[in-house]
């Protein structure tokens, strides 16, 4: 296949493409390296496949139509994988707007470039927030979401709906993939694991917002490239699919884990809850089982002993 990826330069992106080249795919790279975060990461990673024969790259906004149009068009794309995003509940609190542009103004940018280059075939990011604080544990994709606690919630529920509605006027195939706070190898810097990694290496306290009984479902970034691989495979119609983890782990017990794998006791700055922040991610995977043969493999345990392992030896240079 010829794959348009937008977000190709960050954390999943990156390592989404390192996986469909190893398998034969050609990879057109889409990334404007927004400053979220260091964008020099973004640069590092893309050293990893930048030479590969099958790679392309342009340095761009999702949100440009004309762009995106002109790349689906030159490099005659056949399928899109949508990972550009302003990630992150708390930013979006803290900017809202932004964080709405970019994920729904800049969906429907793709959406219209991919119509009018009459390219229909869409796996999606979207993420486990659209289900807010839901009373249905596990959460499962049937739920109406449409009680988002955040601007980040909100835009990520839109964007599902705006597919949807290509789906249904223009006969798009659409995946929508509800991610589960993915961690491992060059995971997001602000994020728990990455964050509380580095504090505990370097003798600082660390943040924890409630008191640690907040639950989450982490997946392993090798099973959310697994997702995002079978989902592409079994494009067909509309889907909105949960791709979680194995488990879900409240905070204590991931600080533990992290604190055994660094070799630390952590010390702990216990902080209020955050606005928008939810209590409880749990992850129903049957949909995601029977419609593409998803089922995640990495355990917690071994998940963070590979993301501290990577940690030591690619930042630390331990
Ligand atoms: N990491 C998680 O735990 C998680 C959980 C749920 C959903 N998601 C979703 O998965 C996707 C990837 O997340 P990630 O963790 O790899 O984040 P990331 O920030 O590392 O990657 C997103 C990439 O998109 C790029 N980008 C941002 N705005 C852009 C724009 N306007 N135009 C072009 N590129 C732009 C960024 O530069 C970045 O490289 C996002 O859609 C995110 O919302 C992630």
């Amino acid at each position: 296949m010829r794959i348009l990826l937008t977000g190709a330069a960050g954390f999943i992106g990156s390592h989404l493409t390192e996986h469909l080249l190893t398998i034969g795919h050609t990879v057109i790279g889409l990334d404007n390296f927004d400053n979220q975060y260091d964008p020099g990461r973004k640069q590092i990673n893309l050293r990893l496949f930048k030479e590969h024969t099958n790679f392309g790259f342009v340095q761009g906004d999702v949100r440009d139509q004309a762009l995106l149009t002109d790349i689906l068009r030159q490099y005659t794309c056949d399928t899109v994988v949508h990972l550009a995003a302003r990630t992150g509940v708390r930013d979006s609190v803290r900017e809202p707007a932004l964080c709405i542009d970019v994920n729904v103004n800049g969906t429907l940018s793709l959406l219209e470039a991919m119509r009018k280059t009459n390219v229909r075939r869409l796996v999606m990011a979207s993420s486990s927030s659209v289900y807010g604080n839901s009373s249905f544990v596990p959460f499962r994709e049937d739920d109406e979401a449409n009680r988002p606690l955040s601007p980040y919630a909100m835009s990520k529920r839109s964007a599902e709906l705006l597919a949807h509605t290509y789906h249904h006027l223009h006969g798009f195939d659409v995946a929508c993939l509800r991610f589960f706070t993915v961690y491992g190898p060059r995971q997001r810097p602000e994020m728990a694991i990455s964050r509380f990694t580095e504090k505990m290496y370097g003798g600082q306290p660390i943040t924890i917002y409630g008191d640690g009984s907040t639950s989450r479902n982490y997946t392993y970034i090798y099973d959310t490239v697994m997702g995002i691989s079978q989902a592409i495979n079994h494009l067909n119609g509309f889907d909105l699919l949960n791709i979680g983890g194995v488990a879900s782990v409240n905070l204590r017990d991931l600080v533990s884990l992290i604190e055994q794998a660094v070799g630390k006791k952590a010390v702990i700055d216990w902080q209020p809850n955050q606005p928008g922040d939810v209590t409880l991610t749990s992850a129903d995977l049957h949909r995601a089982s029977n419609r593409i043969g998803y089922l995640p493999s990495i355990h917690i345990e071994e998940g963070i002993n590979r993301f501290v392992r990577w940690y030591r030896q690619s930042v630390l240079c331990l």
